[in-house]
């Protein structure tokens, strides 16, 4: 398969990774058909897009034309059966490999063996899930970083079974989705969350050994370090439920005590104390909401 003949992508997911992929594939010129069970992702899905077009507009990259049209291309639906035709699709269900297993058995049924499936996945084995496909050779680990809009890296992954063709064709759809990629093995955390996540856990550790305040840990790497965000900061931004559920997937393979997630990222979770998007995280935002 050629990129060029390329002009439909999937995204199978639409929560904030998927609609940030779903967005740049559609900026890029390609129609954009997602699929999610719930119809209240998609909602969400839709104004997170729209949000962040009008970020870019606003920025002056693309005119407010241009933003209706790169929505007119993208298309919503509950039903896999609608990526049926469609050459390559990007997946980003939830972080769980009998979730991404169901998934891909569903588009198996329907999609014929040319599809290539790249998968977003940060912490699970592209291997073990190109083994699930009935085709490994056309699958591929694509990860990319939250805000995806912003964010220009994406770490093309290929498995032990992906064909030279396959990979290609992953580096070149992102650099046409506008991103620059960087390759690397099939192993736990890959480049990015292999030095990142133990760097999230150490700040929560340093916070839990009372080193430092939350506020301190996070201005001394903004200034320190010129990180955009702390990472304390970064964890209730992109979800403290979330982070944490990587951790345990890379200690699940990395098997090695300093991976182990803190307990206070337990006790935070139990208390329902997931982030910005619950009013509450490491800071409090109940004001702002
Ligand atoms: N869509 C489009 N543009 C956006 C945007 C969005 N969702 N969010 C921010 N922007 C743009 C803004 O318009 C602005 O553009 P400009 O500089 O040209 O005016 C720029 O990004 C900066 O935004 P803001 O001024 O609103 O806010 P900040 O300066 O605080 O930046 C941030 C926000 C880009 C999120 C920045 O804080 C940041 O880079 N944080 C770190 C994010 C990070 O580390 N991500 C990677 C994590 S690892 C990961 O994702 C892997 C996974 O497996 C865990």
């Amino acid at each position: 398969m050629k990129l060029e003949d390329i002009k439909t992508v999937g995204m199978a997911g639409a929560g904030s990774m998927g609609a940030g992929i779903a967005q740049i594939a559609a900026m890029a010129g390609l129609q954009v058909k997602v699929v999610d069970m719930s119809e209240e992702v998609w909602g969400r899905a839709k104004k997170t897009i729209v949000k962040s077009l009008e970020r870019v507009v606003k920025k002056g990259t693309i005119t407010e034309k241009e933003m209706e049209e790169t929505i007119a291309r993208i298309s919503f639906s509950t039903d896999v059966a609608s990526l049926k035709d469609v050459p390559f699709i990007f997946e980003a269900v939830f972080e769980d490999i009998n979730v991404k297993k169901e998934l891909f058995n569903k588009l198996d049924a329907v999609c014929d063996a040319d599809t290539i499936y790249a998968t977003n996945t940060s912490s699970i084995s592209i291997t073990e899930m190109a083994a699930l496909v009935k085709n490994p050779a056309n699958f591929i680990g694509m990860h990319f970083f939250n805000p995806v809009p912003v964010m220009k890296l994406v770490e093309v992954i290929p498995a032990l079974q992906t064909a030279p063709a396959t990979k290609d064709l992953a580096l070149e759809m992102a650099k046409k989705i506008g991103k620059t990629a960087i390759t690397c093995k099939d192993t736990p955390g890959f480049v990015v969350n292999r030095l990142f996540v133990p760097y999230i856990i150490d700040a929560v550790r340093l916070l839990e050994e009372g080193v430092a305040s939350a506020e301190d840990i996070d201005t001394a790497m903004k200034l320190g370090c010129n990180m955009p965000m702390g990472p304390l900061e970064f964890q209730d931004f992109a979800g403290v439920d979330i982070g944490y559920h990587v951790i345990n997937i890379f200690h699940e393979y990395m098997k090695q005590e300093r991976f182990a997630a803190p307990g206070l990222l337990r006790n935070m979770i139990k208390a329902g104390y997931v982030g910005r998007k619950a009013g509450r995280g490491f800071y409090d935002y109940s004001e702002e909401r």
